[in-house]
This record gives C-alpha cells, structure tokens and sequence, in this order.
C-alpha cells in the first residue's frame, strides 16, 4: 500500500505545509540497486582511545568504500570504541563523534564497534554497556535517513588475541544500501563460529563470487508467494542460491507466478503438515544451505474474547511448525554444514500488542528458539540460527490495519515511515552470506528503531 504522506514530504509545497504543522519529515531511503551497490562517499574510520582489536581497517574495506581517517562529507562513520574500559574513556566516544557527526551525508551510516560486555569487570562492561544508549540515542537524533548501530567484537573469547576479521559480512550489510531499515541495533558477533567444512570455529567462510555469493546454496523460503517472503526469495535469488519457494496449496498460483519470476521451484505445502519436514527433504535432495521460515499469520482478538482455535492456529503456524520442521530438517542432516537457518519474529514479539496475545507469543516463542538453539546448533551441526523481527512492513498484512493504527505504525520510529519486504529480505540474506559464521543466536530489528519495544 502506498504511503501518501511519503509522497507528499518529497514534494516542495508538501514539505513546507508540514514542516510548518511541525509533522514528521521522513527522508526517502535509498535501497540497494544493481546501479548503485554502495553509499555514495568515503567513509571515515575513527578511534576512540586505542583500539583492542586488530584487523578493523581490513574488515573495513569490505565494504566497498574508500576508507579515510579525515573526510568532509563522509557517506558512513565507523567509530572503534572497543578499547573503551572506563567512564572516563567514554569521554573519547564525545571527542571523536561530536566534531564530525554534523558532516554525515543524508543516507549515512554510524556503526560503532564495541565488545562483549565482561561479566568479571564492572567498570569495563559499564563502559561498553553505555554504548547501546549511545548509539540508540543517536539513531533517534541524526535523521535525514541516517542510521546507527553497535556491534559487538568478542575480544576477551578469541583465541590468539581480538580481531575484526569476522565482522566483515556485517559490516558490509551496514555500511550500505542494504540496511536502509535498520537502525539503533546491537549486533553481537559470537568466537565459536562454525565453518561449512569442518565446524572448527577457524574463521567464516570466504566468499567466490561477490557478486552472487550463495551460488551452489539450495534456500528454501516458507510463506513465499507473496509479501516478505517473496522478497526474500528474490534476494536470495539475485545472490545466486537455488531457491524453493513453499506455500499452502490454496496460494498455488500465485506462488507459481512469484517462482516462475524467480527461476525458483514452486513447493505447494502447508507447513504445518505431519510430513511438512520430509516433504521438503524430499524437495532438496542435495540439502538446503538456507532455511528460511517465514510464514505466518495472524487471528487478533483481545484474549478475553479468543477461543481457543485462534489461539491454537497462530501457535501451529507461526511457532510449533517452525520448531518441528527446524528439529526434523536439523535431524536429518537435510540442513548442510555452513547452513543457516532464519526465522521471522516480530516487534510484536518484543512490545507486545493490543490483540495479539497469541501472535506475539508466537513471535516472542521465536526469539526463545534462536537464543537456544544458536549455539548448539553451530556446536552440532556448523549451522547459524538468527531471527529477523519487522517493524511496520508495507504489505498485505498490514494493509489490512485500521488507517489510524496504521499511520501510528508507520511513523512512530526514527525513520518516520513503514519499511519495504525488501528491507527484511536484504536483512535475512545477511544472516544467510556464507562469511556470516559470527552471527548467530542473533534477533534484528527491522523496523527502522521503531518507539514500540525499543
Ligand atoms: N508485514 C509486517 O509488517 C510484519 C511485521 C512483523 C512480522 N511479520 C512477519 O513476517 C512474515 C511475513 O509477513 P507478510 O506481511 O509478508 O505476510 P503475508 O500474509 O503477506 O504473507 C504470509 C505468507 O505465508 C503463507 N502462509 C500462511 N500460513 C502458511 C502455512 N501454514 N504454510 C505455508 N505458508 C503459509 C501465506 O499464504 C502467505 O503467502 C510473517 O511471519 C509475519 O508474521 C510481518
């Protein structure tokens, strides 16, 4: 559904009636195209105090942008606050950020890199800790579009001293087009990263082809005829994977439409089915490198007035069916090592949401599964298990939401207006880069820092 009010703040009598009225004032973002891959300038590399990691200059130029140490209009910032230990030292994050924080191009990126907060040093993890209302604050003040981040190096748990080698893939996905959504977000890179040959936590997985990097990868996407989950499947389309679309049998023919657009293979199949599992076993033999469970409905009614089979469906579709299949494919050994596994929560499943009693117990259900099984799953099978949480994504789901919630949905977060299913798409195929080893466990945010939950 089209955002009018976006329209209008693009125009110049539109801008000047509402900046008068005092009225939101959302940028037009701008999204990844074949055209223009990159942010469009340098970006500035800063340190504050000394660093404690090594490699931050190398995983820098991932990126793709001319790194520089002084810039006038910088298109990103990276601000390496991770020998940052003591209160006092925060005085270092003042000191290089307030000078250069006026110069960020509209559209800019601030990331700053932290470390793990240590459970044996109070003063280190108060220090490291501050970052995360730091950066919050400063996603909520820039605007123009810009966005914020802190993520997470694991100094103290690295074998053979700190180094920034494993942010690479993230600090790609932030420093660019692709992450237009995303902001005031914590990313925390885990040491005991998985590889896709041995699972010997030796580092992430080089990339073959830049350009197509899940080339050879078999994804499977649930909930993929339409929305969300047709735009993961392009995503994971355009970086070259294999893609089997899945949806029930009653959305054949638009899943037929959406996957013959694609390339991919259309899988009628309701998920919930007892064979669900096999089905799509039987669907991959060569195994999947992406799972990617994103289906899900929702049946509001406040819980006074819920029956039961409400409640029951929403639990089925959106959380039983996932932990099933997850167990049954992981099981089975359907899921290859280096394979990575998203699931779809949602800020519902945080804030929680008038009506959604079930819904959000889903969706919350969701991020109890990913925290959990992380870890082991990497430990067992060499396979990451994230979570994408959408804010207000412009679809069908929320096309159907009263207008008044709907506008409130839209503008209350610091982007001032709803995200696209490419959004979340760009922010699953970030998980599902075969040098993401290092994210897991992981729930991110897609709703462009929105107030609700935050
Ligand atoms: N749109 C948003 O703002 C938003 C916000 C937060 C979370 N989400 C989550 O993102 C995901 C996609 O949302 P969307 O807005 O694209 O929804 P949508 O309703 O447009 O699409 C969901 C798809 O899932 C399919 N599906 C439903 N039940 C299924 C089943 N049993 N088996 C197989 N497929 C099934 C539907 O047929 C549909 O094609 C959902 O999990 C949703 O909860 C969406």
């Amino acid at each position: 559904m089209a955002d009018r009010y976006l329209h209008l703040t693009g125009t110049a009598p539109g801008r000047f009636l509402t900046r008068r009225l005092g009225l939101p004032q959302p940028a037009a973002l701008r999204r990844w195209t074949l055209e223009t891959p990159h942010l469009d300038g340098p970006l500035l590399h800063l340190t504050a105090g000394a660093s404690a990691v090594t490699g931050v200059a190398e995983a820098l130029r991932t990126s793709g942008l001319t790194v520089t140490e002084r810039a006038d209009r910088p298109a990103a910032i990276v601000l390496d606050a991770t020998g940052v230990a003591t209160a006092a030292g925060l005085g270092d994050v003042h000191a290089a950020l307030h000078p250069v924080v006026r110069s960020l191009a509209p559209g800019g990126r601030i990331v700053v890199l932290g470390t793990v907060p240590s459970p044996d040093d109070h003063h280190q993890a108060a220090a490291q800790q501050a970052l995360e209302g730091f950066v919050r604050s400063l996603g909520k003040e820039i605007g123009r579009g810009s966005t914020a981040q802190l993520v997470r190096i694991p100094v103290a748990r690295i074998p053979g001293g700190a180094s920034a080698h494993a942010a690479g893939s993230t600090l790609r996905f932030l420093l660019s087009p692709r992450s237009a959504y995303v902001s005031g977000q914590v990313i925390e890179l885990t040491s005991t990263a998985p590889d896709s040959g041995s699972g010997s936590g030796s580092g992430p997985t080089p990339i073959t082809d830049p350009a197509a990097p899940l080339t050879g990868r078999t994804a499977l996407v649930t909930g993929a005829a339409r929305g969300i989950g047709a735009a993961v499947a392009s995503v994971l389309a355009r970086d070259g994977a294999r893609v089997i679309a899945l949806d029930v049998p009653g959305a054949r023919e638009e899943l037929e439409r959406t996957a013959d657009r694609l390339g991919a293979t259309a899988l009628p199949l309701d998920i919930t089915a007892p064979d669900a599992a096999d089905r799509i076993a039987a669907a991959a033999p060569d195994g999947l490198g992406v799972l990617v469970h994103n289906a899900g409905i929702t049946r509001d009614r406040r819980l006074a007035n819920m029956p039961a089979d409400r409640w029951a469906s929403v639990i089925e579709v959106n959380l039983d069916s996932v932990l099933r299949t997850t167990d049954e494919l992981l099981k089975a050994g359907t899921i290859t090592r280096g394979g990575r596994i998203v699931a779809t929560a949602s800020i519902a499943g945080i804030a929680g949401n008038t009506g959604q009693t079930n819904y959000a117990a889903s969706k919350a259900g969701i991020i109890g599964l990913v925290r959990s099984l992380g870890p082991r799953a990497a430990a067992e099978h060499g396979v990451t298990v994230n979570a994408v949480a959408p804010g207000f994504i412009e679809t069908k789901m929320t096309a159907a939401v009263p207008l008044f919630i709907r506008e409130a949905g839209r503008r209350m977060n610091s982007l001032s207006q709803g995200g696209l299913p490419v959004d979340v798409a760009e922010a699953v195929a970030w998980f599902a880069q075969p040098d993401s080893t290092a994210v897991n466990g992981q729930v991110l945010r897609v709703c462009g820092q929105s107030l609700l939950g935050a």
